[in-house]
């Protein structure tokens, strides 16, 4: 059978794990890599032994391709998936879809007059754990959904020492419409919501504290309702408690309780032979088990397979949302993010000085 043409765009932390993905799928063939940065994209071009360009346009016109994978910044991600739509190409993209859900109106459009798919890859929805989730709700284990609780993963202010080049990084986040961490951590989160509870957003209740020397809440809670009546809340934050995974990095979980029972993912347990394993429990009247999973599995081994598949079908295949659905998690956290800017406590001066303690 004919392989499916793609090409990378954005070869940074993630575009190299998509990279390494991509060569491991049987049916997928890498044309080409493109990064505005020469030493990213060498770098991914010597990787795969394949060509590298420095801007996307450049290798859409010259590359005959099925379709790209937009790896890139998120903010690059909508004009990149305009132009892939411009040029009839099938695009994979990474979350969010865009940073604007005007943005993402605009996408989804584009890629419906074009006859294209757009596939967008929210971990979440291959991660095994809440995979398991959505399983054992749909069987109706649980019983209704009556709630959902995520305390977040990624109190990254205290891994992010001043002065590193991941500092940096996270301190943009927070810079213009990027909307910080509870934006780009969060969208999956309300991907997540959305998924697991059947409902849609009705109202949005947040509340941020300021304690870490930002300019922005470090820790943010918010308060969703759902108009089938399930309640849904998120917590992130940098604080203590979140701190004891594996390896110190943050112990994020994750709660479902319905009228039968409840479902619990704790994402980071332990580490074995360099992986990490989730701790997934099922709580009914009939008993308590757990088990223990990889927290990532083959999942984007997985991705690839199914958007080789999407394109074979005409129709996108495996788990991906459909980019409307992709388009509602942009803009649920984008109204948590205000709802958490309308109601922050914790001075900006106290947090300034916090922030020279670092
Ligand atoms: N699903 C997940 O769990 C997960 C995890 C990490 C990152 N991400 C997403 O992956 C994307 C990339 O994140 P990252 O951590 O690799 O960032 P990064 O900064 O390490 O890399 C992004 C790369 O994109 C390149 N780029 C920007 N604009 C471009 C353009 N117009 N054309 C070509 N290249 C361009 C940059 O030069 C950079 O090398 C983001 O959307 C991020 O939200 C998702």
């Amino acid at each position: 059978m004919k392989k499916v043409r793609i090409a990378l765009i954005g070869c940074g932390a993630a575009g190299m794990s998509h990279l390494k993905a991509m060569l491991s799928v049987r049916g997928l063939q890498l044309k080409a890599v493109c990064d505005l940065n020469r030493k990213y994209a060498k770098r991914a071009a010597e990787f795969a032994g394949v060509p590298f360009y420095l801007d996307a346009e450049t290798l859409m016109k010259r590359e005959e391709l099925d379709g790209v994978a937009i790896i890139a910044t998120a903010h690059a991600h909508y004009p990149l998936l305009m132009l892939a739509a411009r040029h009839k190409l099938h695009a994979i993209c990474e979350k969010p879809l865009t940073l604007k859900p005007a943005e993402g109106k605009r996408v989804v459009a584009a890629f419906k007059r074009a006859r294209r798919l757009l596939a967008v890859t929210f971990t979440f929805r291959y991660v095994p754990s809440t995979r398991r989730l959505k399983q054992f709700i749909d069987k109706g284990t649980i019983g209704k959904v009556l709630e959902v609780r995520h305390v977040g993963w990624g109190g990254l202010a205290e891994k992010y020492r001043a002065g590193t080049e991941n500092r940096v990084k996270y301190d943009r986040m927070y810079e213009g419409d990027i909307r910080g961490i509870l934006f780009d951590c969060g969208v999956h989160t309300f991907d997540l919501f959305r998924w697991l509870s059947g409902g849609e957003y009705v109202k949005f209740l947040g509340m941020g504290v300021c304690h870490k020397g930002y300019d922005y809440p470090d820790s943010g809670s918010v308060l969703c309702e759902m108009d089938n009546g399930v309640r849904c809340l998120y917590e992130h934050g940098p604080l203590p408690h979140y701190m004891n995974g594996a390896d110190g990095i943050p112990l994020g979980t994750m709660c479902v309780a319905g009228t039968k029972g409840s479902l619990v993912f704790k994402i980071a347990v332990v580490r074995r032979n360099g992986h990490y394993l989730s701790e997934f429990q099922v709580h009914t009247k009939r008993g308590s088990r757990s088990e223990m999973v990889p927290l990532y599995g083959k999942l984007r081994d997985k991705q690839y397979a199914d958007f080789v598949r999407s394109v074979r079908a005409g129709k996108l295949r495996g788990s991906f949302p459909s980019p409307e659905e992709a388009n509602k998690a942009t803009d649920a956290a984008c109204r948590a993010v205000d709802a958490v800017l309308r109601n922050v406590v914790g001075t900006r001066r106290a947090a300034r000085a916090a922030a020279r303690r670092y």
